[in-house]
């Protein structure tokens, strides 16, 4: 019996992934920042098997200590995506001990987090029992990206890339953290309104699909991979503005593609559109860097800078608690990663 547990946080994109070709290979490459406390916790305990070397592995999935056979399917199709890496896996049964920080439905992706968090653990095992060598980080991050695209992505503390772009840097298989960050982008915020826990009218799967034949598709692509590169130039001469102008024009262009696909959806609320207001009216009012960014869901993520902290807290959140449900707000910020904890 091999043992390991792993915590993984999940990661907000600045600069969108929405579009995909076979083998989970992004039509853009995206750009994230992980977060702390948004959080999976995943224990693995990997048990010989009563089946004969050669079977397809099997699981056992607890969520918060509750058995979650609705789990299996997708992690038993994550499994066979990542033998040819870890071949060891096959004949083996998995026991998946798993909780995640935050609510289901809060509009973090707990795919991301949870998808990393097990391939840390899978990768730990491995490079531990199976093929002694030092734990590596790309491969954690390659698997993750077989389970859930961004999943890849939260492998990396800070920001991180996934695709490649057109200086060469990235790559389409894994992520790579971002290397050059200015001092002004050391700290950031992501304090997520709840505004919605309802269930997605459409799912992500669906929404990447709907990107097939899509009218704007090529131009969005194009987009994406230009605003990689104005995004890493951002980052490094720390220009809070320019920052915001790019986060908000990828969040409302992420909604304009699910706007404009056949059929449209719309993922917004009258809520997201109304907190959408009075953030453009704080930092009108204040001139502070704070904006906002959108997932593929209708919660909205304040992004902004520590000189806006304490404003935020006093002045902002008083106005928008109210439209959240039960006044939720998960406050979150930029962190260092995945890491091993003692199972
Ligand atoms: O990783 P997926 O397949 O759930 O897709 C995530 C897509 C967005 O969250 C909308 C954007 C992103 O880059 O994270």
């Amino acid at each position: 019996m091999y043992t390991t547990r792993w915590i993984a946080p999940s990661n907000i994109a600045i600069v969108k992934y929405w579009g995909k070709f076979d083998h989970q290979i992004p039509a853009n490459p995206s750009l994230s920042f992980t977060l702390t406390h948004s959080y999976t916790d995943t224990k693995l305990i990997v048990i010989e098997g009563k089946t004969t070397q050669g079977d397809d592995p099997t699981v056992e999935v607890y969520y918060d200590g509750i058995p979650k056979p609705e789990f299996q399917p997708k992690i038993l199709k994550f499994l066979k995506a990542i033998l040819h890496e870890y071949p060891w896996i096959m004949g083996k049964l998995l026991k998946i001990e798993t909780k995640n920080t935050f609510p289901h439905s809060s509009g973090i992706a707990s795919s991301a987090s949870g998808m990393a968090a097990l391939a840390c653990c899978i990768e730990d095992l491995h490079t531990t029992h199976f093929a002694p060598q030092s734990f590596r980080w790309h491969k954690a991050s390659e698997s993750a990206r077989l389970g859930s695209g961004s999943a890849c992505r939260s492998v990396y503390g800070g920001f991180v890339q996934w695709g490649l772009s057109s200086d060469g840097e990235g790559s389409d298989l894994y992520a790579t953290p971002v290397q050059q960050v200015h001092p002004d982008f050391k700290t950031i915020y992501d304090f997520i309104l709840i505004l919605d826990s309802g269930e997605k009218s459409v799912s992500s799967t669906v929404g990447h699909s709907l990107m097939k034949g899509h009218p704007f598709a090529s131009r969005r692509f194009e987009q994406g991979k230009e605003n990689v590169i104005r995004l890493k130039e951002i980052l490094k001469t720390g220009n809070w503005s320019s920052f915001i102008e790019l986060m908000e024009s990828e969040a409302l262009t992420l909604h304009a593609m699910m706007m404009t696909s056949t059929p449209p959806f719309i993922l917004m609320k009258p809520k997201t559109l109304e907190a959408i207001q009075k953030i453009w009216q704080f930092r009108q009012t204040t001139n502070l860097p704070v904006g906002f960014t959108l997932d593929a869901g209708a919660n909205l993520h304040l992004i902004f800078a520590t000189n806006a902290l304490e404003a935020v807290e006093q002045k902002l959140l008083p106005e928008l608690q109210y439209l959240c449900e039960q006044n939720l707000i998960i406050k979150d910020l930029i962190g260092r990663g995945p890491y091993k904890v003692d199972s």
